[in-house]
């Protein structure tokens, strides 16, 4: 059967590609030419695949909804419990990129203790030669690595770090119980023990500046803060004074509070490391998310079974 998809965002080509064959397709480019897009061009559209963007108010705008097929494993930005209370189901895409998002996690934490952009800079600018050798880094092997959130990515992080011989802790709501790090239930004690702290929980309320400014100074002068979770969970405007008075030590982020606007502090410090939210940005893993969110919406039709669905739409499965 034929559907009305709604595609906001500018997404893989491939997704209006594949559900285009058998698909009638609606595009809007973001979310304020959706705002803008009248009742009657929405009152058809029976699946939404976004972004990541679904406020309660734009599900209400279309009455046939059914399915919302988002793109990337974080839904912070879909009102998925809102959506569940209306009887539509929300699919995501969870695990293909976990491994892409745990390298960016590893290169993160190596270009930041290893001050690899800044020898970058120091070798473009002449510098070698006009000062000499440049000054040297602490290595990571031997250190503690503290992962705020030992889930799908985070596994992963963890299992990558043993071959640069760190030791693992974690800190989440629930201790593993076939987790081979040591727990803390407490994120302070974990801060205080870890030199490099790796954020990677969900967005959203729950975790909204979770990584408060005191946890930030337990890290401390010789610590480093990883996030590629999202920008709520760390206290930025804590962050970036800590960074600048040398209460800590770096910081890789590829995640910040009003992307893509990051704060121009930031620009100029050497020990800090600053990427475009591009932890699962490579061809072949949003070539596998782009084809996980086609695969949910044909699931979805085929048996009302997404093959990713978010656990707010549990109770919606038959
Ligand atoms: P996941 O499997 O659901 O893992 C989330 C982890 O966070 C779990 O260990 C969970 O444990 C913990 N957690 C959740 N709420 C918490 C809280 N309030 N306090 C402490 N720990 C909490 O998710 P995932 O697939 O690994 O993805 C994690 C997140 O990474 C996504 O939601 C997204 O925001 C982000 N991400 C970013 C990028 C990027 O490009 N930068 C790419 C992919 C994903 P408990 O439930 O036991 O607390
Ligand atoms: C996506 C992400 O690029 O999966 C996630 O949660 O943050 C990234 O992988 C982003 O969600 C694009 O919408």
């Amino acid at each position: 059967m034929s559907e009305t998809v709604l595609i906001v965002g500018s997404f893989h080509p491939s997704v209006a590609n594949q559900l285009g064959a058998t698909h009638r397709i609606v595009k809007a480019a973001d979310p304020g030419a959706f705002n803008a897009m009248s009742d009657d061009e929405l009152a058809d559209i029976t699946v939404y695949v976004s972004m990541g963007w679904a406020p309660a108010d734009a599900i209400d705008r279309m009455p046939k909804l059914k399915f919302i097929s988002s793109f990337g494993v974080g839904y912070d930005g879909v009102a998925a419990e809102h959506a569940a209370a209306k009887g539509i189901m929300v699919g995501h895409t969870p695990d293909v990129l976990n491994d892409e998002v745990a390298n960016t996690v590893i290169a993160l934490i190596l270009a930041t203790d290893r001050r690899i952009v800044a020898y970058d800079k120091y070798v473009r600018a002449g510098r070698w030669v006009s000062e000499g050798n440049a000054p040297l880094t602490r290595s990571i092997a031997g250190k503690l690595v503290g992962i705020v959130g030992l889930g799908r990515i985070g596994e992963r992080v963890a299992e990558k770090l043993a071959v640069f011989n760190c030791d693992v802790a974690y800190h989440s709501r629930n201790k593993k119980p076939d987790a081979p790090y040591t727990y803390y239930g407490d994120l302070l004690e974990l801060a205080q023990a870890a030199d490099i702290l790796v954020v990677i929980t969900p967005g959203g309320p729950a975790t909204n500046k979770l990584v408060s400014k005191q946890i930030i100074h337990a890290l401390g002068p010789d610590g480093t803060l990883v996030n590629v979770s999202r920008g709520s969970v760390v206290d930025e405007t804590a962050l970036v004074e800590a960074l600048q008075s040398g209460k800590l030590g770096g910081a890789g982020l590829d995640v910040f509070e009003d992307e893509p606007n990051v704060p121009e502090a930031l620009f100029a410090m050497d020990h800090v490391v600053l990427a475009p939210h591009v932890g699962s940005a490579t061809i072949e893993t949003r070539q596998a998310m782009a084809d996980r969110v086609v695969e949910n919406v044909e699931a979805f039709f085929a048996d009302g079974k997404p093959v990713n669905l978010v656990p707010e739409c549990n109770g919606l499965v038959g």
